[in-house]
């Protein structure tokens, strides 16, 4: 592509096997994309859920539904607490209560509930990882002490998007095993997109993705899926080695999903410790990151409706256009 002009490291090679010397839609085989969605999905996520950036987590009382259970939560005085949102008492909506003492009292007739059990009703474990805050959920599937997430960048900046989309995990973790249709998609967003490594566990790809207009920069990243709910973009080699996109599948019920995606960014380049270092452009970069990452998924949102909807035997038309649908994007 003759018009762009590269920021970065110089265009290496876009063809180096013989695999990547194909037509894009020979090379996305449904076949090989359902294997190493099969082996993903074998991994098991240890009982782990993701249910936004713990900045968003728990300062107010919140809702959450994973996996057909309502859910609250809330901060006490040591951390995160989530909770079945239903009243041990009587059954009351717990995220319509308020916080007093750091324990969430319910709406109705004034229960007080904390760290302790009480009945039946007792809270869930949760982690997190210093960007999101997790849950645990029994009875699922073999429990792990602790979620399994990529080691990040120690310097960096994040931000982090979270969007409903109608479908189940396979279908987004799915979608991120089909790079092919990058270019084809999100014309937009990547230039150039050529896969150079394939196995069912890790994939390999070089990529150009616009910065603005005709300026882009060509990285070269892996996609891999550390358990059965989550798929990791890591930069390889390239400007922003070490940067991470993880986005995260979380079941809301049997056929809403919530996808939370973490944005990782590091530099090599002298000056990037300091910037990373003001919380300002801290913030300033999270609009940005998250911007980027809501309108890609805003589209990739449609893609995995339509490969949910496909499999439910509806035959609806998803015809939506991505500008119809980017309200739902935070
Ligand atoms: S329903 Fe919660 S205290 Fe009665
Ligand atoms: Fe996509």
């Amino acid at each position: 592509m003759r018009d762009l002009i590269h920021i970065g490291r110089r265009p290496q090679p876009q063809a180096v096997a013989g695999l990547s010397h194909e037509e894009d839609w020979k090379q996305a085989s449904p076949a090989r994309i359902q294997e190493a969605l099969r082996h993903a999905m074998a991994k098991g996520a240890g009982g782990w859920f993701v249910l936004d950036a713990s900045s968003r987590v728990g300062h107010t009382l919140q809702r959450f539904e994973v996996s057909g259970r309502e859910l609250v939560a809330w901060r006490g005085p040591s951390g995160l607490l989530v909770a079945p949102a239903a009243c041990p008492h009587m059954g009351a909506d717990l995220s319509c209560g308020s916080t007093r003492d750091g324990k969430v009292v319910c709406p109705w007739h004034g229960l007080a509930l904390g760290e302790a059990r009480h009945g039946a009703w007792a809270p869930l474990r949760t982690y997190e990882d210093g960007i999101l805050s997790w849950v645990q959920i029994p009875g699922i599937e073999p429990l792990t002490d602790a979620p399994v997430h990529p080691i990040r960048p120690e310097k960096s900046l994040a931000g982090v998007i979270r969007m409903e989309v109608r479908c189940e995990p396979q279908d987004v973790i799915a979608n991120r095993l089909d790079p092919w249709h990058g270019v084809h998609f999100h014309p937009h967003s990547f230039a150039k997109l050529r896969v150079l490594e394939e196995s069912p566990d890790s994939i390999l790809l070089r990529v150009s993705y616009r910065i603005a207009g005709r300026i882009a920069m060509e990285v070269d990243a892996t996609f891999d899926c550390p358990s059965s709910r989550v798929i990791v973009m890591t930069i390889v080699r390239g400007e922003g080695e070490g940067s991470l996109v993880e986005t995260h599948a979380t079941p809301i019920d049997t056929a809403r999903c919530a996808v939370i995606e973490a944005t990782v960014a590091t530099s090599e380049r002298s000056g990037f410790l300091a910037f990373a270092r003001s919380s300002l452009i801290k913030r300033i970069m999270a609009y940005f990151i998250e911007r980027r990452a809501a309108r890609l998924w805003v589209e990739d949102a449609m893609y995995a409706e339509r490969t949910f909807a496909l499999r439910q035997g509806e035959f609806t038309e998803i015809r939506q256009r991505p500008e119809a649908l980017r309200s739902r994007a935070p």
